[in-house]
């Protein structure tokens, strides 16, 4: 049972479609929901979903997005701690920052995984 969701988790969020789930039994749909939120995703790669998904605006610094690179910027963010700038990246801020950073299949794990990896390239 354990290693059956194993198996459909990694399945789904290799492909990154919900719509695997509706071919599954419910019981184990709900199941790998929720350990999907909890892990990173298969194959997940913080450099390349961030040029994917956040580059667009977090480079050119679009519509006073903290660019990266830019230390004072991030240092400021940082300043109400790091789970919050994480919380702002999953629900969006101002209705600038979108929900996700346009991630739609990230998890919330990977949203923190591409945080860290903006701070990390902004010192
Ligand atoms: C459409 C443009 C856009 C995209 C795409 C985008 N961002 Fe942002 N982001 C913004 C803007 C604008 C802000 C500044 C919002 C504000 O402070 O009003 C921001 C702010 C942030 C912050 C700072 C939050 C805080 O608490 O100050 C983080 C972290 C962040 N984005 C992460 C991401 C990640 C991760 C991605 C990609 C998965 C991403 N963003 C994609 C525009 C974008």
């Amino acid at each position: 049972m354990v290693n059956f969701a194993k198996v459909i988790k990694s399945h789904v969020a290799q492909i990154g479609a919900i719509s695997m789930l509706a071919a599954m039994s419910g019981s184990v749909s709900a199941d790998t929901g929720a350990m999907q939120l909890a892990a990173l995703s298969e194959g997940f790669e913080a450099e390349r979903v961030y040029m994917q998904s956040c580059f667009a605006c977090h480079n050119s610094g679009a519509a006073g997005a903290p660019k990266v690179g830019d230390a004072a910027a991030w240092a400021t963010r940082l300043e109400k701690g790091f789970d919050a700038v994480v919380a702002n990246a999953i629900n969006g801020l101002n209705g600038v920052m979108p929900a996700k950073g346009l991630c739609f299949t990230c998890t919330d794990d990977d949203l923190r995984a591409l945080v860290q990896y903006m701070v990390d390239n902004s010192k």
